[in-house]
């Protein structure tokens, strides 16, 4: 079941052809068309076909290939091929597409298609910690055992149990958030359970509650360390039992769910303190993945910062942000994240709507960060260091500048693609370094 997008002029015809290829039915009834001139892509597709004949194809293969394997197409032109490859691309084929080229290139990419919608890889970290965490993941996924998530704010529970739900054979059925914080004592019932229609004063139909609309699935529970002691005895019964009954209802109704749970509290204080049943805790806590906090991994830092830099960096629409420089790192890495990964995502989406040149620098920072200053001394010399270093890239950037001009014979939309930035970020560095074209 791919979701396929196709950005092209013929856009209707190619997807008359993907409905009469084997992945007709996935493709015909999920794949998104984009007529020209609707330029919105998201991260909803597991790949892009880019038809390279179309006008504006660079820009769309710059914004698209951040969210998804671009399979790019045209007519025979190994000009283009090569530039949409070197931008990119993670293929090539020729028009006209054939059933056959259409499936050869699915198939080619489907690893790759699959990874991104079971999302693991979105779950970044080499530190040991993490690399122990994504094993129980596995196990988890496997397993029909309930998970408790525990770890503190920011640190990725959610995320973790998006991946169990999507690794687990129930994928296809649903994952139910419910924040159990955001249900009083009075809706608790109605909302995990449902009503009959006439149950009570305004229940004119018969609803489903959350729980039997899961049915099959997955239900996380977030913040459970927070739940009033109804909640908890609520929950209990529906994990000791697995059935369910609606508010006025005659019936138990089974359900069958996996319960994942997290908290960001201590749970085994909360039972010894009598604010948490130890029943409950049991049945939650069969299997434990803890996500220790941010500051006790930092060698995961720098791989989660580029990650966000390039998650983040299609936002900037006039300028192709594509790394973070070692000073800036440098700087990340001396801090210690209270917010943990949450706060430093947030730190880096800043960065990128500060950042003025393709590298995200200490300057794109918050203050508070970048709060350690140099001595007197030191800054005078670093000052003069940095100064040359200034101009020694400014003399460099106006070389590759003028020479890609010269490649292109001085039109500017083909330099920029040589140069592999954006028409607009061209044309100020021409204006700044006064160059002619
Ligand atoms: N290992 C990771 N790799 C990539 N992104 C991550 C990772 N861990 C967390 N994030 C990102 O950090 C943000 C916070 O993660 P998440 O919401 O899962 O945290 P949480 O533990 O549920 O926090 P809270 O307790 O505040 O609800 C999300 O945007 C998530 O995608
Ligand atoms: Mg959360």
């Amino acid at each position: 079941m791919l979701n396929i997008l196709i950005i092209s002029d013929e856009a209707k015809q190619i997807a008359t052809l993907f409905k009469s290829s084997g992945f007709a039915p996935e493709v015909e009834d999920r794949g998104k068309i984009i007529e020209p001139g609707l330029p919105e892509i998201s991260g909803n597709h597991d790949a892009a076909f880019l038809d390279l004949d179309t006008d504006g194809w660079q820009e769309r293969l710059l914004d698209a290939r951040h969210a998804m394997p671009v399979i790019a197409f045209s007519r025979p032109d190994l000009g283009r091929a090569v530039e949409a490859l070197k931008l990119g691309a993670s293929d090539y084929l020729e028009k006209p597409l054939t059933t056959d080229s259409v499936a050869l290139a699915i198939g080619k990419h489907k690893r790759r298609l699959l990874s991104h919608k079971y999302g693991f890889d979105e779950i970044i970290g080499n530190s040991t910690a993490m690399q122990e965490v994504f094993g129980l993941i596995k196990k988890a996924a496997a397993s029909e055992s309930n998970v408790l998530i525990t770890g503190e704010s920011g640190t990725g529970k959610e995320l973790i149990a998006r991946a169990i739900h999507r690794w687990s054979p129930r994928n296809e059925k649903s994952f139910m958030t419910i924040n159990c914080t955001a249900i009083p004592d009075t809706l608790l019932e109605s909302e995990l359970f449902g009503f009959e229609k006439g149950s009570f004063t305004g229940a004119q139909y018969t609803k489903k509650g959350l729980l039997e609309q899961a049915d099959g699935g997955t239900v996380f529970f977030d913040e459970i360390g927070d739940v009033s002691p109804l909640f908890q005895t609520k929950v209990l019964r529906v994990l000791q039992e697995g059935e369910i009954m609606r508010i006025g209802g005659m019936r138990q109704i089974r359900v069958d769910l996996r319960f994942i749970t997290a908290t960001n509290k201590d749970l085994k204080t909360a039972c010894h303190r009598n604010v948490f049943r130890e029943d409950l805790y049991y049945r939650l806590n069969v299997i434990n993945i803890h996500l220790p906090p941010l500051r006790d991994r930092i060698e995961d830092v720098a791989l989660l910062a580029r990650h966000f830099v390039q998650k983040h960096a299609p936002k900037r629409k006039d300028i192709m942000i594509k790394c973070i420089s070692g000073e800036a790192l440098s700087i990340l890495l001396e801090h210690n994240y209270p917010g943990n990964v949450r706060e430093l995502e947030n730190i880096i989406e800043r960065a990128i709507s500060f950042a003025n040149t393709s590298e995200v620098l200490p300057s794109d920072l918050p203050p508070a960060l970048r709060a350690v200053q140099p001595s007197r001394e030191t800054k005078g010399r670093s000052t003069a260091i940095a100064q040359r270093l200034k101009d020694a890239i400014s003399h460099i950037e106006r070389e590759t500048i003028s020479a890609a001009l010269r490649e292109s014979g001085g039109n500017i939309s083909r330099a920029a693609t040589i140069l592999g930035i954006y028409r607009q970020q061209l044309q100020r560095k021409i204006k700044q370094y006064h160059i002619t074209a």
